[in-house]
């Protein structure tokens, strides 16, 4: 009697862990990897600003030339960007620009990209690129996008989908480098000194931030902004010896630790580790300071751009292009190449807690594959 209960019991139990694992096994593979959402400027944007009336856009030759296409995409680099080299870690697809005609049915579940090139923390900024989508234009697309996966997978569905993602904000450079120090004096430097300005950026950033915790964002990379004076553009115009400029180094090493501290208090405002503070600043002055560690010739000169240090106007098909991307730490007079945002990629994944707080990349995914 008892071992015919017994054998009863284990086969149930037998079957209820095969069911377990068919589940588990049919929702991994409908969703295959983790869901990835990008906002913020033209670090990580894929290709909106294409979509968009506006100057700020890297739809031509030579951008792209890198791509597996070798064709532009709108991404500001020679290859993959940021958000690319992050999906490809994380085992996903590239998430699409939201206004590609593309992105419909499955590929909702993929994430999408809100991001648009030459935008900042403030409505401000930017202003003269035109019609590029501000932080609030973004987050009402994002909205948007909700109601179009809510109508594809269902309410609840859709809201485990987007509490389960990953999201990355990139954001901050544009409010120095196309506000504040656009012109040699900006309505934004008459009106605050650069601790103050940085000040009212955080408490601004503050508020886009919590607005996301509210759309549902519960895992999100903050990038602080990298070093700005360092840039090829920057030394083009501002520095005599091709030393990076110290105002604008000052300026990001005032934000940076404001916005690592905003991240901490955030984080337990809400009561667990939401955000997470990536120091691009480091990670990015580590090939900046030694390029030859890292296989790069150079990283003041510009692989595309033209005049001293390949640094001044744009990059165009009418632009000095160097032979081969992979030894410039610096694609164009602003963006790092695809072989450097590789470096930087590496560090989000495993860089240790001083520039990923408070953890890296690949603890998250560990931890959150325990929950989601
Ligand atoms: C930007 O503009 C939007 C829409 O007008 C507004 O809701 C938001 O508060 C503005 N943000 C800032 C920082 O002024
Ligand atoms: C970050 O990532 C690596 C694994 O790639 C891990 O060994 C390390 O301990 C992690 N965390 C910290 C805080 O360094």
């Amino acid at each position: 009697m008892e071992l015919v209960t017994m054998s009863r019991t284990r086969v149930v139990l037998m079957t209820l862990t095969l069911v377990v694992v068919t589940v588990l096994n049919n929702t991994e593979s409908a969703e295959s990897a983790r869901t990835f959402y990008v906002f913020g400027d033209s670090l990580v944007d894929s290709g909106n600003n294409n979509y968009l009336p506006t100057t700020a856009r890297a739809d031509s030759p030579p951008y792209g030339i890198d791509y597996p296409t070798g064709r532009p995409t709108g991404r500001f680099s020679n290859g993959y960007n940021l958000p690319d080299l992050i999906s490809q870690h994380i085992g996903s697809e590239p998430t699409l620009p939201y206004l590609s005609p593309e992105l419909t049915g499955q590929k909702l579940l993929v994430g999408a990209n809100f991001a648009s090139a030459g935008i900042g923390i403030l409505n401000d900024t930017g202003i003269q690129f035109v019609g590029i989508l501000r932080m609030f234009e973004q987050y009402a697309l994002f909205e948007q996008y909700q109601q179009r996966l809510s109508a594809l997978v269902g309410a609840a569905q859709a809201q485990r989908i987007v509490n389960g993602a990953l999201f990355l904000m990139t954001l901050g450079g544009n409010d120095f480098v196309n506000n504040y120090f656009l012109t040699p004096v900006s309505a934004r430097s008459r009106q605050f000194t650069v601790p103050q300005y940085c000040r009212y950026l955080i408490s601004e950033y503050r508020k886009i931030l919590m607005r996301l915790y509210e759309l549902g964002a519960r895992r999100v990379l903050v990038t602080g902004t990298g070093p700005l004076g360092c840039v090829p553009a920057q030394l083009a115009t501002r520095s005599s010896n091709g030393e990076c400029v110290p105002e604008l180094q000052q300026a990001a090493q005032i934000f940076n630790p404001l916005l690592v501290q905003m991240t901490r208090e955030i984080n337990s405002q809400v009561g667990s580790d939401v955000f997470v503070a990536v120091n691009a600043f480091q990670m990015n002055m580590n090939f900046i300071t030694d390029p030859q560690r890292f296989g790069f010739v150079t990283s003041k000169i510009a692989c595309c751009g033209q005049g001293r240090f390949n640094g001044v106007g744009l990059c165009t098909a009418l632009s000095n292009l160097c032979p081969n991307r992979d030894i410039y730490a610096f694609w164009d007079p602003y963006h790092p190449s695809q072989r450097a945002l590789g470096f930087i990629v590496r560090d989000i994944f495993s860089g240790t807690s001083d520039i990923m707080t408070p953890m890296n990349l690949s603890t998250i995914m560990a931890i959150d594959s325990n929950i989601y």
